[in-house]
């Protein structure tokens, strides 16, 4: 059995990917399974973490032994993680939240045009939850983000999770690169931690599973460390 580092400590995990409705029958979304967030929500379980799982729209199974608050757009997923932030000891962001929702939802269907005519949608900015979190105290909570990228150089890849990092006000990034064939709805995942400093803290790659406990180990780590300075 895994060391219970986590032992008492509170943990949120957001899982999954936000939908943005356009209308009763159509939504905005994208393609995270959720299999990332929903490894670490089991891990931090598997090491005596209370954990709290933000879950949107999940394609995979839950976790047991998790509380669970299933929420499926950003603003939802918004209020359900402020909501379970007050008091955390970690909160770990690993969710898709969709940058832009539709302007307005349409109450009906919406119909296509008699003419041959396109159609354009107007869209505004979505919240950035991890941001709002990092730019209020939240005393010795450690935040969590991930930063999805297609770009394939890894050292442009670190610049634009340095760059994240930082507009986050996040204490650890977990960089990854995305594409059709890796990341999303896999079971294997490898990554980067990069730390406040800009530094590389870590590397895993294999499960998902083994990935978050490498996540975790970083976690642990660093809230100890800042619960000595
Ligand atoms: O800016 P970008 O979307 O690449 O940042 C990804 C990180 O920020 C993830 O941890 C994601 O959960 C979080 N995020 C957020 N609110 C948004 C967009 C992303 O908390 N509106």
């Amino acid at each position: 059995a895994p060391a219970q580092d986590l032992s008492g400590r509170r943990v949120v995990v957001s899982a999954g990917g936000t939908r943005e409705p356009l209308d009763p029958v159509r939504f905005l979304g994208n393609r995270s399974s959720g299999k990332q967030g929903i490894a670490i929500a089991s891990a931090a379980r598997q090491r005596g973490a209370d954990v709290t799982l933000i879950a949107a729209n999940l394609e995979v199974a839950e976790p047991d032994g998790c509380d669970i608050r299933r929420v499926s757009t950003a603003l939802e997923l918004r209020d359900a993680v402020v909501d379970a932030a007050h008091g955390a000891d970690v909160v770990i962001m690993a969710a898709a939240v969709a940058d832009y929702r539709p302007a307005s939802v349409s109450a009906g269907k919406i119909k296509k045009d008699r003419s041959d005519a396109g159609l354009t949608l107007e869209l505004v900015r979505n919240p950035d939850i991890l941001a709002e979190l990092g730019h209020a105290p939240h005393g010795s909570t450690v935040l969590v983000g991930f930063a999805a990228e297609t770009e394939a150089d890894e050292g442009r890849l670190l610049e634009l999770g340095r760059a994240k990092l930082d507009a986050k006000g996040a204490d650890l990034l977990v960089v990854n690169r995305v594409g059709w064939h890796e990341g999303f709805a896999t079971d294997e995942n490898a990554v980067v931690i990069i730390g406040t400093g800009g530094e590389i803290v870590a590397r895993a790659h294999g499960s998902k599973l083994s990935v978050a406990h490498a996540i975790l180990d970083v976690v642990v780590a660093d809230a100890t460390t800042a619960a000595k300075a």
